[in-house]
């Protein structure tokens, strides 16, 4: 964004919140900025509003991908080979390293990590109801990757255009990492499809239990959706919940096809008029439900998640004293 109007300099602290004063010129040159596809950088004045739903939505995404280790660490000692298992392992740590650069944008909007897990833990904040779904068999690493990953991906690459400049550019990388995922479970269910019987039953059994809690990724329909309207007019999102769950279930239906397998939905059909697939009600109490902490998995993975965190506590306070032992003193020396 162009420093002159917007950028708040050491001496315009009031404007970082948006001040009231501050408000028109600066809220002008935000506007404009937004209007002409200019990226919105840490130091330029922004809505308080526009920090504080990048703030919701980068976090919550950052718990997602930190909390969605989880289903699919459960199946890292039980890979079925020394391939399936190198490759699960460094999907797992992909997905830590997405919640890393996800903070880090936070913290660029002036939330620290720390606040952040703290809200995560105490449960203030949301992370993707999809991760409160159990991963019972093998094929489930194939279903999370073709499916979940597949829908992550719908989502995040219009994000890869989002105002907020640190997010956009987070979400580049973050996306081609997604693509290897998905790739990855789209493999592995072809293996198991054109297996065994058992192996093809497998395949097919984690696809229907993964096919509509996938499509509720995408948040409530669009008349429910509270933050949709505001958050395009920003830029943040550049579609809405129902436009990129139209778009996901349009590419799923031919790789359904060429994985042999079929989606669990009767009333899934192309429609010529529309120039898209029609598919039938989504049960979205359910989606309420675990969205309010009453999902087959919440309790599990947030107890999990915070005594992990409790575990963690002498790497940080290692990391800590290793920062303060290098930091240059007083005198500008490394402190022995
Ligand atoms: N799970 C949990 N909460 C959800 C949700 C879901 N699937 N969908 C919507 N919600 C929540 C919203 O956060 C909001 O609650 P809040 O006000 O407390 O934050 C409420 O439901 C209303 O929804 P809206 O449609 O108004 O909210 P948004 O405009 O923020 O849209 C969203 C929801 C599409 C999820 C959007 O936030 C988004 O695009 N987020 C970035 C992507 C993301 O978070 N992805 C997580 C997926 S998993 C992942 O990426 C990990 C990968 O490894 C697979």
């Amino acid at each position: 964004m162009a420093t002159a109007v917007g950028s708040v300099g050491a001496d315009a602290g009031d404007s970082v919140g948006g001040g009231a004063d501050s408000g028109t010129e600066y809220e002008r040159a935000f506007d404009a900025a937004v209007a002409a596809d200019e990226r919105i950088e840490p130091r330029d004045w922004m809505p308080d509003a526009y920090r504080a739903t990048l703030v919701r939505q980068i976090a919550q995404h950052a718990h997602s991908e930190i909390i969605g280790m989880q289903p699919e660490a459960n199946w890292i000692t039980r890979a079925p080979s020394l391939r399936r298992k190198a490759i699960l392992m460094a999907k797992v740590q992909d997905e830590a390293g997405h919640g890393l650069y996800l903070y880090s944008a936070a913290e660029t909007l002036g939330t620290g990590r720390d606040e952040l897990l703290d809200k995560l833990h105490s449960g203030r904040q949301k992370y993707s109801s999809i991760f409160n779904y159990p991963t019972l068999t093998w094929a489930d690493v194939g279903a999370i990757g073709w499916l979940v990953d597949g829908a992550a991906i719908t989502n995040q690459v219009p994000l890869c255009r989002c105002s907020y400049g640190p997010y956009a550019r987070a979400m580049v990388r973050i996306c081609k990492e997604e693509s290897f995922h998905q790739r990855q479970g789209y493999e592995l269910l072809l293996a198991l499809s054109r297996g065994t019987p058992e192996q093809h039953a497998m395949a097919q059994d984690a696809v229907d239990r993964w096919w509509w809690p996938s499509l509720m990724m995408f948040g409530p329909p669009d008349d429910e959706s509270q933050h949709s309207a505001q958050s395009m007019a920003w830029k943040i999102k550049r579609h809405s919940n129902d436009e990129l769950r139209q778009r996901f279930v349009d590419i799923c239906v031919p790789q359904a096809e060429s994985l042999g397998l079929t989606l669990p939905d009767p009333d899934l059909r192309w429609n010529e008029e529309r120039g898209h697939h029609d598919f039938g009600p989504i049960d979205w109490t359910e989606f309420r439900n675990v969205l309010k902490g009453d999902g087959p998995c919440n309790e599990e993975r947030l107890t999990r998640r915070r005594r992990a965190h409790e575990e963690g506590a002498w790497v940080r306070e290692s990391a800590a004293a290793y920062a303060a032992k290098h930091t240059p003193g007083e005198t500008g020396a490394i402190r022995a």
